[in-house]
């Protein structure tokens, strides 16, 4: 382990999503507060996406640190449900009892939790992850959940999170009515270069680096190629990295020693 060789306390590139290690670029704090928006202004429906590893789901737990407890949150992770089987785990999150119910008593036991709680003065939340792999019949019936709305507003402001494959989704013919429904949609966008710089000093400096700058820019030219900027490459690549430096008694790293283990 590399630890003590360079004085870390912890691993820097670990992929867990710790929120310490959160680093915020531009693109982040867009997308963050473009889903804050569209929760607070009621939109109904918002789209995130981005390729894979660049941090849609690091996004979305930092929006669930900050909505306070007027939001009530159902946050699933899509496999292949049926509309049924979603209301369960929506039932679940929300706190309500879903047992022996079919599927119409659902909707209307979530219409009425729904109605209910508008009145108290919150907002309900529904994020669903991975929604590149949903099929076009299960956001139809998304889209229906999205119906239940008062005169003023939507009672249920749903999120969609996936990878750039949703888009072709929502563009194919037949689902024009969803598409029209999405008010809001965000790309996360990859990291700059100097982002990404920022980026690995950052996470050595919470892992507790002290010493002297660890990747010379020769070093950071081959992450930055490499990974496109995007999080989880260069997480992996660093990770390897410093083992490599470990084993190899390197305490500086650089260009060559990065083509080695790209
Ligand atoms: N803004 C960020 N700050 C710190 N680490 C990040 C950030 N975005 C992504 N990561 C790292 O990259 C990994 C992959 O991000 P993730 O959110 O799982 O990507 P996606 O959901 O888009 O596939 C995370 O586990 C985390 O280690
Ligand atoms: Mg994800």
């Amino acid at each position: 382990m590399y630890l003590s060789f360079f004085n870390l306390k912890e691993q820097p590139f670990n992929v867990t999503p710790d929120p310490k290690f959160l680093y915020f670029g531009e693109s982040y704090q867009d997308a963050l507060a473009y889903l804050i928006y569209g929760i607070r202004m009621r939109k109904g429906f918002v789209v995130l996406t981005g390729e894979i590893g660049i941090g849609k789901t690091t996004v979305i737990n930092a929006l669930l640190e900050r909505l306070d407890d007027s939001h009530r949150i159902a946050h699933l992770v899509h496999s292949n449900m049926s509309l049924k089987d979603m209301l369960r785990f929506v039932f679940r999150d929300y706190g309500l009892e879903a047992a022996g119910k079919s599927k119409s008593e659902l909707l209307l036991g979530l219409q009425d939790f729904l109605i209910r709680l508008d009145q108290k003065g919150g907002n309900a939340v529904m994020i669903i992850d991975e929604a590149q792999n949903l099929r076009s019949w299960q956001l139809e019936e998304i889209r229906l959940l999205s119906n239940i709305e008062t005169a003023k507003r939507k009672l249920i402001q749903i999120i969609l999170v996936g990878q750039p494959e949703l888009l072709h989704l929502m563009n194919s013919t037949e689902l024009r009515q969803f598409k029209q429904r999405v008010s809001l949609h965000f790309h996360l966008s990859a990291m700059t270069q100097d982002e990404v710089e920022n980026y690995i000093e950052f996470r050595l400096k919470v892992a507790g680096y002290q010493g002297k700058r660890l990747f010379d820019d020769g070093a950071m030219n081959e992450i930055y190629k490499f990974s496109e900027g995007i999080p989880r490459l260069v997480n992996a690549i660093c990770d390897r990295a410093l083992i490599k430096a470990c084993v190899s008694d390197q305490r500086k790293l650089d260009k060559k020693l990065l083509r080695k283990v790209l």
